[in-house]
């Protein structure tokens, strides 16, 4: 905060600090503000006039950008995001490490830990709590953020959202988050026969949360963690699934880090967008489809053009593309590119694919180009599916999986896409020349 905001001391604010008005105002934002990228000054604008209401530090900003706020008092205890705002009041905790009696899992269970989006989304939101003020008023980490009266701001207010589904203000990680299969994730597994505990490693943060603890409690008292079980799992892919909040096991981890990826961005994400022995028939191969890894015996692999390009895309590129927000912009979480052919129609955003190919093609046409791919992807699927018969080799069924699984219908990887389906049609007979063979007899 300190680094970016100059606020002043109200008039509101006395001297005399017994005559406690209740939410006094001691600082106003300015209505400007430093830029540290480009190193100047620019308008910080909340309102028409300055002073106004939505100037006043304490009811407008205070509860996010510091720790143990009170709206009653408009008073604070730390300056910051402290340890508390995530891991709840320390009281309870310190009364149990000071108890001889309390064992290591009750000095545990007296403190939050826990990889529910809602501790960061108090923060990361934007919504009203019922008295109006722009942030939860009486959230504790642990609670349940959304059953506290707390609204976010609904997903058709123009004033928050682009008419693409990207957020247009900033600090809407968790309502953009919450749109996306990732919040659902462990629904969405849930919602599969084939359901087993080895699956959360990908679909919940419980799973990897259970290993922290497991480790550090064999250290300390040989006393394992329970194990996560597709039953027992609580939360899909949440912000510590990507996020890592302290330093690793081993360094000095009771020290907050700056919000650290849990990986470079890549690697990351094709973590889990991988295909995985686990689930016995291929599953979410993006890696391999991108990569042009070879999963299907007798077909060889070829990688994108945009996966071997110096400078090509990487996966946050177009998922998670750079969206205005204000006078800035923030890296998108609503895992969705910004497509061309609707931000054609948005003069301020521009789409995932025109920030490296506007000087040779227009938006409207890498539109239709993506159009094209997928409605012949989806064809050449559909007739493959239908030609399908008892006596099909088990392959084709893969083949077709891995298409479908990728999930971009050719766009990660035309050339390969098209590869792969003219193999399945050749078996099929669908293919215009293997149709064609067979007409004349060869
Ligand atoms: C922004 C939220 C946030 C803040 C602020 C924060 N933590 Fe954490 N803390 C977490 C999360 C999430 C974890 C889970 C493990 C991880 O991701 O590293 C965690 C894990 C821990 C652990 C490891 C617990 C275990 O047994 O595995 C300790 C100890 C800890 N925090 C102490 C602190 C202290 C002390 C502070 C203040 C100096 C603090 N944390 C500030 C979110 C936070
Ligand atoms: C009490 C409010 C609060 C909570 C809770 C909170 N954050 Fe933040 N977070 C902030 C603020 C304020 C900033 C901006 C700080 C700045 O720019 O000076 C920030 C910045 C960040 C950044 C950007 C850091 C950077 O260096 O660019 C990430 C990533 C982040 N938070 C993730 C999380 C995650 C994950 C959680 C939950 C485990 C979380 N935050 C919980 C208020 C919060
Ligand atoms: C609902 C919680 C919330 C409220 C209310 C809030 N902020 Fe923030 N603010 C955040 C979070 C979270 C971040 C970091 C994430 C982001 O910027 O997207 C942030 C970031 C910032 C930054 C750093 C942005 C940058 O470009 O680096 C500034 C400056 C800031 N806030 C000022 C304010 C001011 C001034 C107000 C009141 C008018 C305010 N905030 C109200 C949560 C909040
Ligand atoms: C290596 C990581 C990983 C593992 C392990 C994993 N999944 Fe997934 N799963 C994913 C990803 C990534 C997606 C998203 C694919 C998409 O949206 O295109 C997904 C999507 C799904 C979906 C919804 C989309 C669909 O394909 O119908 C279901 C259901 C699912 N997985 C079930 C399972 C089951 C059951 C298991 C265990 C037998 C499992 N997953 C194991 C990564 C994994
Ligand atoms: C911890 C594992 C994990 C990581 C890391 C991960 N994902 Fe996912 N992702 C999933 C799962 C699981 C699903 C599908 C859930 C379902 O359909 O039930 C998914 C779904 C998606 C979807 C479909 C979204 C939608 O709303 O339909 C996109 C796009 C996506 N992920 C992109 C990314 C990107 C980009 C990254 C890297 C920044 C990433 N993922 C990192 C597990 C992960
Ligand atoms: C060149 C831009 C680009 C790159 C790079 C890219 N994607 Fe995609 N991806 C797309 C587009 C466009 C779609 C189709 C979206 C649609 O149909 O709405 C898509 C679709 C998807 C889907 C299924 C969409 C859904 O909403 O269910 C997933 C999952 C996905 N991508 C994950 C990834 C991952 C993981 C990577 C990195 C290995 C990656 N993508 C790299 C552009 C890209
Ligand atoms: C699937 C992985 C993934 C998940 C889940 C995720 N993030 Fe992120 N987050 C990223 C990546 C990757 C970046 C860096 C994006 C970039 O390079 O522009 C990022 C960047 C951020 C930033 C900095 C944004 C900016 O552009 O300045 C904030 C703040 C943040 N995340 C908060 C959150 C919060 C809060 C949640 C949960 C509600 C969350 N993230 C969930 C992957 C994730
Ligand atoms: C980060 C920059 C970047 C982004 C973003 C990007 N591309 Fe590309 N693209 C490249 C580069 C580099 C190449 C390879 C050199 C060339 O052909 O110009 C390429 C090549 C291509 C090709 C030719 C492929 C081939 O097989 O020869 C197509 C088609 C294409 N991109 C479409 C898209 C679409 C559609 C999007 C958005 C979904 C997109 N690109 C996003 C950089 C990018």
């Amino acid at each position: 905060m300190e680094r970016y905001l100059i606020a002043v001391e109200g008039e509101a604010a006395g001297d005399d600090e017994e005559a406690a008005e209740p939410a006094t105002t001691q600082y106003l934002v300015l209505p400007v503000e430093w830029n540290v990228i480009a190193g100047r000054w620019q308008p910080y604008t909340l309102a028409e006039d300055w002073p106004a209401p939505e100037y006043d530090w304490e009811d407008q900003c205070a509860a996010c950008h510091v720790t143990g706020f009170s709206v009653d008092t408009g008073t604070w205890l730390e300056n910051g995001v402290q340890c508390e705002t995530c891991h709840g009041p320390g009281s309870a905790h310190l009364e149990a490490v000071r108890s001889r009696t309390a064992t290591p899992a009750e000095q545990r269970a007296s403190i939050v830990l826990s990889p529910d989006a809602a501790i960061c989304g108090q923060c990361h939101s934007a919504g009203t709590a019922p008295d109006g003020h722009p942030y939860p008023t009486d959230y504790l980490a642990g609670d349940a953020l959304l059953d506290s009266g707390y609204a976010l701001v609904a997903p058709d207010d123009a004033t928050h959202w682009w008419a693409s589904g990207h957020a247009s203000h900033p600090n809407m990680q968790f309502n953009e988050w919450l749109n996306s299969t990732h919040a659902s994730a462990l629904e969405g597994l849930r919602s599969s026969e084939r359901a087993q505990d080895a699956c959360l490693a990908c679909h919940s943060a419980d799973y990897a949360w259970s290993q922290v603890p497991a480790e550090a409690a064999d250290e300390a008292e040989g006393e394992g963690a329970q194990p996560v079980t597709v039953a027992g799992a609580v939360y899909g892919v949440t912000c510590v699934s990507c996020h890592v909040i302290h330093q690793a096991p081993g360094e000095d981890d009771t020290v907050p880090v700056d919000f650290l990826l849990a990986g470079e961005p890549y690697a990351l994400c094709v973590s889990c967008h991988q295909d995985t022995d686990v689930t016995g028939v291929i599953h979410a191969p993006v890696k391999e489809m991108y990569e042009g890894e070879s999963i299907i015996e007798g077909i060889d692999g070829v990688p994108s053009a945009h996966f071997v390009a110096a400078g090509g895309p990487t996966c946050v590129t177009c998922h998670m593309p750079r969206v205005p927000v204000e006078t800035a912009t923030r890296g998108s979480h609503a895992f969705h590119p910004v497509m061309p052919g609707v931000a054609a129609n948005i003069a301020a955003l521009q789409d995932s694919c025109s920030i490296c190919h506007a000087d040779k093609v227009d938006a409207p046409s890498l539109q239709v180009l993506i159009n094209d791919i997928q409605a012949d992807t989806r064809a050449r699927l559909e007739a493959a599916r239908a030609a399908l018969t008892e006596e099909t080799p088990a392959w084709v069924e893969a083949a077709l999986r891995f298409v479908e699984g990728d999930g971009s219908l050719g766009v990660h990887n035309y050339v390969y896409t098209d590869i792969v389906l003219d193999r399945v049609e050749r078996e099929l007979g669908l293919n215009d020349d293997a149709a064609a063979g067979a007409a004349t007899g060869q």
